[in-house]
């Protein structure tokens, strides 16, 4: 049975109920759209096989790509096709093995443990300084713009070098790119040009820092590495932003749960995979995958040039991996969720998201012990139809 699809969420804590229905009728089921037929993979063990398979491909470039499927696309004209390129140069995320792997290796050793752990000093710094703001203009805060949005805006900007007083540009642009009704390429190349100014400048006296040290390690062109700032810069700041509102609402709304953190701070690290499992933010959208050979996948013959679009938010509902899916509990031991995605393209930036988390949502309820939303939950403006799912806005008082 063919499925309709996208199917919009409904609700800020739980993915689409068709979602459910779906996995329970087969690992992967077939959803037909404009531009062609695309399989939907609804559960964890088959989403992971997708996810680490070597005869899958990620790029936009490979025949069947699922993403034209949304909307018949005409072959693109030799402009479209050069401006093409020149966004793909550096934004590794569209590559497969081996281009892929190039960028994986000068980038992993900027983002291990060690490193972030080096860096939680400083991101602890930057959310208490968040919270003085927040507590000196009152007892009451818009938490998405003041906190969930500032914080990783903040760390990005600090580590790439990016300055900060830009953030209205970058952020502004980054939703119209991520918005339903955005022009992508007018946003992303306009995050683009800005960013060639940067590296530009950066070129000509390289720092000690994440874009010096690429620079003269001399291994990427100027436009690869324009297009790995781009990739880190949206990546880095979007994503932690819109879990940051989100996940302090959810442990509100567990009121137990929340005291037992607090009892025991050392439970941090296992809550914060638990809030990434239960919200899964981002979707589909990131697991554009095709069949780049004819394999058996969840007992189905998927040939090569076959769309596929991973469930992310449906594999962390998944029974067969999680007991009790659908409750929020901190004491699961999660780690095996699929939010940071899985194999080659795991998110390259999880430490990092993880240490920020972290932070944010203790420092807050440590500094913030009366926290409340004002506003009842159906009242929560949240992104239902965006690719990456939060709220908009988030009223709070304490
Ligand atoms: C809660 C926060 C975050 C979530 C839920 C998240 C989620 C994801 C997911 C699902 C993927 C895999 C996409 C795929 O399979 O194609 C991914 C990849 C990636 N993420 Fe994240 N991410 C987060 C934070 C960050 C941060 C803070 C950074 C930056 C520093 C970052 C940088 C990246 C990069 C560079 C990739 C591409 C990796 C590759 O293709 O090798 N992410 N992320």
């Amino acid at each position: 049975m063919a499925h309709s699809f996208p199917v919009p969420r409904t609700c800020p804590f739980a993915p689409p109920p068709e979602y459910e229905r779906m996995r329970e009728e087969a690992p992967l089921v077939r959803t037909s759209l404009p531009g062609g037929d695309v399989w939907l993979v609804t559960r964890h063990a088959e989403a992971q096989q997708v996810l680490s398979g070597s005869g899958i491909s990620t790029s936009p470039a490979t025949p069947g790509h699922p993403n034209a499927a949304l909307r018949p696309t005409p072959p693109p004209s030799p402009e479209e096709a050069a401006a093409m390129a020149k966004f793909l140069a550096g934004h590794f995320i569209d590559l497969d093995p081996p281009a892929h792997t190039r960028f994986r290796r000068l980038l992993i050793p900027e983002f291990t443990v060690r490193r972030i752990k080096d860096l939680r000093p400083g991101i602890q710094a930057l959310v208490d300084g968040l919270i003085d703001d927040m507590v000196a203009r009152g007892s009451e805060a818009e938490l998405v713009q003041a906190f969930g949005l500032a914080l990783p805006s903040l760390v990005i900007c600090r580590l790439l070098g990016v300055p900060y007083a830009d953030r209205e540009f970058f952020q502004a642009r980054t939703r119209e790119m991520l918005s339903s009704d955005g022009d992508f390429h007018t946003s992303a190349f306009a995050i683009r040009d800005y960013l060639d100014g940067l590296v530009t400048n950066a070129e000509k006296a390289p720092k000690d820092d994440l874009l010096g040290r690429l620079i003269t390690g001399g291994r990427l062109t100027h436009d690869e590495l324009v297009g790995v700032m781009f990739l880190l810069l949206v990546a880095g700041h979007e994503t932690t932003a819109n879990m940051i509102p989100l996940a302090t609402l959810t442990l509100l709304r567990h009121p137990d749960q929340l005291a037992a953190l607090r009892e025991n701070p050392g439970r941090w690290p296992m809550a914060v995979d638990e809030l990434l499992r239960y919200h899964s933010i981002v979707d589909w959208v990131a697991f554009d995958r095709v069949a780049a050979e004819d394999q058996e996948i969840g007992g189905r013959l998927v040939r090569k040039g076959e769309g596929i679009f991973v469930l992310g938010a449906s594999a962390n509902r998944d029974a067969r991996a999680f007991e009790r899916p659908d409750e929020f509990d901190v004491e699961r031991g999660a780690r095996h969720h699929v939010a940071f995605g899985y194999g080659v393209h795991q998110c390259l930036g999880q430490n990092l998201a993880r240490a920020e988390l972290e932070i944010a949502l203790r420092t807050l309820f440590e500094r913030l012990p009366g926290l409340r939303v004002t506003v009842a939950d159906e009242e929560l403006p949240a992104k239902y139809d965006g690719p990456i799912f939060g709220l908009t806005s988030m009223p709070v008082a304490w």
